[in-house]
């Protein structure tokens, strides 16, 4: 695997490449990151991953200098899987090398809305660094984690609208055998709050469940899910079902008619905020 750290060097090494599949990631990779890159590997020839910690995707009260930075373990991870031909970790520098004047700005209606609510300006910062990451790398697909549900929704629609020649490939959550998405930012959790963090998806699979047993008042089962939640010494930011295509609130009309449904979640235990989904 070559590791580049200049664009220069990435596109010296790209030469030539038109089925790139690509993983862009902040690194701090676990088991979820390299099935990403088997996913691409699928999906094209070569597999380009980037690990690039997003300064402009942070609030400024959220967790960027204590974000795990972890380069020579990740590279000895992709070095064993063996799937990724270049790895790209630039600076900041390379990739912001003027102060930041351009951003993307995804629309309000999908991103000023649940994670977007929660962090305001985040869909800026993490649009902005796909498209760059993207004009860097040129790929033909390109494999989002739909852990980050809103986020894949908003870089597929990007695409879309830019006409990007990319196309985004989801690749279904990657779950501890108890439930917990794999995140990075698990390592944060205690040994206590790590045994309590499957709770989180527990009362997401319970809330599927009423709504496939013929519950219709989403309201009522996201409040009975956010108290199950406090309850268990959580601090829950939202639990929302939204329609799959566009996350906008179903109307009753179309819950009973079977409108493909997702419900997300997003809550802190101790430091720590964790977001989650299940499509219904
Ligand atoms: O999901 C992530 O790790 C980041 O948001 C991404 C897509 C790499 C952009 O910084």
């Amino acid at each position: 695997m070559k590791v580049v750290r200049t664009i220069q060097e990435l596109r010296d090494q790209l030469h030539g490449q038109n089925r790139i599949a690509f993983v862009p990631t902040m690194g701090n990779l676990h088991a979820a990151h390299l099935s990403l890159m088997a996913l691409a590997g699928r999906h094209g020839d070569p597999v380009v991953a980037s690990i690039f910690v997003n300064r402009l995707q942070f609030g400024p009260n959220e967790d960027f200098d204590r974000y795990p930075r972890t380069l020579q373990e990740d590279i000895d991870k992709l070095q064993r899987q063996n799937r990724v031909y270049a790895l790209f970790a630039p600076d900041e520098r390379e990739m912001y090398p003027e102060p930041q004047s351009y951003r993307v700005s995804p629309p309000t209606d999908l991103g000023d809305i649940l994670e977007g609510e929660f962090r305001p300006g985040f869909f800026i910062g993490v649009t902005t660094v796909v498209l760059k990451l993207f004009a860097c790398v040129q790929p033909r697909v390109a494999v989002f984690g739909k852990k980050d549900y809103q986020q894949w929704m908003i870089v597929r629609a990007m695409c879309r609208q830019f006409q990007l020649p990319t196309e985004i490939v989801p690749h279904e959550t990657v779950r501890d055998p108890d439930g917990l998405a794999l995140s990075s930012r698990n390592r944060f959790l205690s040994d206590k709050e790590r045994r309590e963090a499957p709770h989180l998806y527990r009362v997401l699979v319970g809330l599927r469940q009423r709504l496939l047993e013929g519950e219709r008042d989403l309201a009522r089962v996201q409040d009975a899910c956010t108290a199950e939640l406090v309850g268990s010494g959580w601090q829950p930011d939202y639990i929302a079902i939204r329609r799959q295509s566009d996350l906008k609130t179903p109307t009753p009309q179309q819950v009973e008619q079977g409108e493909p449904l997702v419900a997300l979640a997003a809550a802190k235990l101790g430091a720590t905020r964790l977001i989650d989904n299940v499509e219904i």
